[in-house]
């Protein structure tokens, strides 16, 4: 397969964007070698600068459930544009996506947007703090939430791919007041509650974790995080910018059934175009700048570009109903479970996780990877020699063992079986 345009691109851009792109994971070091330049992408594919067609299950890391350039998306571009690219102003159009947020998540009665998931994130944690007035942050070892410096420490992601010690720009100060336990750890959730309950003022978790690859919650873990917060008077924040409007039109909160105090969103609600939200209890978001003390705010913040294809998107999900998630899961099955059966037929040990259209091919003898410091055992050397394997034919998977795989409803049954047919084909040259 040719790469030798993304190879020049690669190069070029290493003169002047640092490490040759613009967010880390990007640059292949969990897998080695060249990224790919990308020139357009369609439905379930990609076409790479040298013209080789792939079938894509990066997404835009999740951001995409409708597959590349839906017509729907094109036209609410266009039509927006026509009438001006940002106002920074308030717009009917803000108001329409928060009432179909909350018709899709009841929880989140009332809702800011905000450009990505790290502000989502960053935002919910200040209001939390401002809230209760307390400084400690709880988080779990390789959760991710964003390039946010309190929630930065022991995270997931790019972090995990790069092993970078992630306290290296935040303040020592901002790190110890950030405290860490291992996901779905029920006794280290009540014992950090039972010392330093009365400091926290939030506990933030993916509530389904997909930044250390995907490895599901225990319900119990999800519940006693309700209760523990509730107990000590601080707030349970869902960051679902990666699960929201993908595992549910609820995101996790429906398929879980525990309500947080906030959510954070990003990705699917700007179904591609920068846009991300943090959300929840009236009384909770009124703390919020005008009406409160938080002060919280963005020029571009309910831009109308990234608002008009979240609704365009949002509204697809509520003419699509149940059937939408239903048909998507049985498709990511198949695709999981061809998957982990060919990887054993040919003697490579895997565990495949998987939570509705997201999942991880483990390279790893573990029936189960429960949290962090399981996945970090895998292999990711062979995961590395798998990547490239697929790569080669014409599979692009998110280059690192700690990321989620992301089907689209345009990832049909044929682009299914061509994937398995691909994966068999890798798996001999490896
Ligand atoms: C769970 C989660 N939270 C927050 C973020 C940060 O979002 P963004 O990259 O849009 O800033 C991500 C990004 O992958 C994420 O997966």
């Amino acid at each position: 397969m040719r790469d030798e345009v993304s190879r020049t691109l690669f190069e070029r851009a290493c003169k002047v964007l640092v490490g040759g792109v613009n967010s880390p994971v990007r640059a292949f070091k969990g897998v080695g070698g060249t990224p790919r330049f990308i020139r357009e992408a369609k439905g379930a594919y990609v076409t790479d600068a040298d013209g080789n067609s792939l079938i894509d299950y990066v997404c835009s890391w999740g951001a995409l459930l409708f597959g590349h350039a839906p017509d729907f998306v094109r036209e609410a571009l266009d039509r927006c544009a026509e009438k001006g690219t940002s106002y920074g102003y308030p717009t009917e159009l803000e108001i329409e996506l928060a009432e179909l947020v909350r018709e899709l998540a009841p929880h989140v009665e009332m809702i800011r947007f905000v450009n990505s998931g790290s502000e989502a994130t960053a935002g919910a944690v200040r209001l939390a703090r401002g809230v209760t007035r307390r400084p400690k942050i709880l988080k779990c070892s390789g959760c991710y939430h964003g390039a946010v410096d309190s929630l930065l420490v022991t995270a997931g992601s790019g972090v995990a791919t790069l092993s970078i010690p992630e306290t290296v720009g935040v303040p020592q100060s901002v790190a110890d007041d950030t405290l860490v336990i291992p996901y779905n750890d029920v006794s280290a959730l009540e014992s950090v509650f039972a010392k330093h309950g009365a400091e926290l003022a939030a506990f933030i978790l993916e509530p389904v974790a997909g930044n250390m690859g995907l490895v599901p919650p225990d319900l119990l873990f999800l519940r006693r995080a309700r209760e523990l917060t509730t107990e000590v008077g601080a707030l349970l924040i869902f960051d679902e910018v990666m699960t929201g409007f993908r595992i549910a039109a609820g995101g996790a909160v429906e398929l879980y059934r525990v309500v947080p105090d906030l959510v954070c969103f990003g990705k699917i609600i700007g179904g591609g175009v920068p846009c991300g939200a943090f959300g929840g209890r009236r009384e909770i978001m009124q703390n919020l700048a005008p009406v409160g003390p938080v002060y919280q705010a963005g020029t571009l913040a309910g831009n109308p570009l990234a608002v008009s294809v979240g609704l365009a998107t949002l509204r697809e999900i509520l003419c699509a109903g149940r059937a939408l998630y239903q048909e998507l899961d049985r498709r990511a099955a198949r695709l999981a479970d061809g998957l982990e059966e060919r990887c054993r037929a040919a003697g490579v040990p895997v565990t495949v996780q998987r939570v509705g259209s997201m999942f991880t091919v483990f390279f790893s003898p573990s029936k189960c990877i429960r949290n962090y410091e399981e996945a970090r055992s895998c292999d990711t050397q062979r995961f590395a020699a798998f990547f490239h394997a697929m790569l080669r034919n014409g599979i692009h998977l998110p280059p690192s063992q700690f990321e989620c795989w992301f089907l689209t409803t345009a990832h049909d049954d044929v682009v299914i079986e061509r994937t398995l047919a691909a994966c068999e084909r890798a798996l001999r040259e490896m």
